[in-house]
């Protein structure tokens, strides 16, 4: 029989209750097929799917995780209001032919009665992201080893937009002794640079065009450090770049790229620069290398 090339997309299976991922997984470990997990938060965008796509260079099967996880949002920060696009994301991930999305519910991954966080240190205590939103990495990492524990992945594969949190998941399953590799992807942009993101869809039109100010600095920052422009100097140009376009800074730093301490020059090792700002009610984070 002729292979038909256009055969409609097909959707992935959702998967919702704990037994139906268990027994999914016993099926494809059976057939000694790897599997690589895309944790996600849904909204999906083309960020998220390029991850799906070095997840499947990187496995066999591919789960996609959609939860939005209560945990790592702190009171009074948008989870209410948090994007949810559940039927578009799963016509984005057809298209992409994922093959299990694992949507749980809340009282699914958190009974009643579940009392254990995961508090992570090291990269989780920097002084970046965790000084300004102190809930953040244990509700990720509790969240995070719930899924690597559910899902069993050979792979998983995190963007580097959060480049914090991805070193924080790497320790993780490291110190967790678990047998997922992580994998990063390097942040995907909008034409004009901003770094794509769900909350991006929060903007008005003005700080949308505003919005990618917070690249051009990084870029500029990265440059003159390859010049070997003093660190100190850079960073509070980029700073007052920032700022004149609208933002109210939280950060905006050079780090070790592996190890995110504080570092004044390159000759200290390879730098990453971060920067975390807020426009009206919106807060951006983003880097780049330097
Ligand atoms: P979420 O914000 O949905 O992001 C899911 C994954 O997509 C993360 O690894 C994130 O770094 C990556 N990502 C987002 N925007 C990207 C971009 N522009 N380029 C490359 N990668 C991008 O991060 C979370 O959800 C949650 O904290 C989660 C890890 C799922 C735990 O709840």
């Amino acid at each position: 029989m002729a292979k038909n090339i256009n055969h409609p997309k097909r959707h992935p299976s959702v998967i919702r209750t704990l037994p139906a991922l268990k027994r999914t997984i016993a099926e494809i470990q059976a057939r000694h097929r790897t599997i690589a997990l895309v944790p996600t938060m849904g909204a999906l965008h083309a960020g998220h799917l390029a991850l799906v796509r070095t997840a499947q260079r990187r496995a066999d099967r591919i789960i996609v995780s959609i939860f939005v996880n209560p945990t790592q949002f702190a009171p009074g920060e948008d989870l209410r209001t948090y994007p949810r696009t559940f039927a578009t994301d799963l016509a984005a991930l057809a298209a992409l032919k994922t093959d299990f999305v694992w949507s749980p519910d809340v009282k699914t991954m958190y009974p009643q009665g579940f009392a254990t966080r995961i508090v992570p240190e090291g990269p989780a205590t920097a002084g970046l992201e965790d000084r300004f939103r102190p809930h953040f990495f244990a509700g990720v990492a509790t969240v995070v080893a719930k899924l690597l524990i559910q899902c069993e992945p050979d792979v998983a594969v995190f963007g580097e937009k959060d480049y914090q949190q991805l070193k924080v998941v790497t320790q993780l399953a490291r110190d967790l002794g678990l047998k997922t590799r992580i994998a990063g992807v390097p942040v995907v942009r909008e034409a004009d640079g901003l770094a794509m993101s769900s909350r991006n869809r929060y903007l008005s039109q003005s700080e949308r065009q505003a919005a990618p100010a917070l690249y051009r600095a990084l870029r500029d920052a990265a440059a003159k450090i390859a010049a070997d422009a003093p660190v100190a100097d850079v960073l509070k140009k980029g700073l007052a770049a920032i700022a004149s376009a609208g933002f109210a800074v939280d950060y905006f730093e050079a780090r070790h790229a592996e190890t995110l301490e504080p570092i004044a020059s390159r000759q200290d090792g390879p730098i990453r620069l971060l920067v975390a700002a807020r426009i009206g009610k919106t807060r951006l984070i983003d880097n780049v290398a330097a």
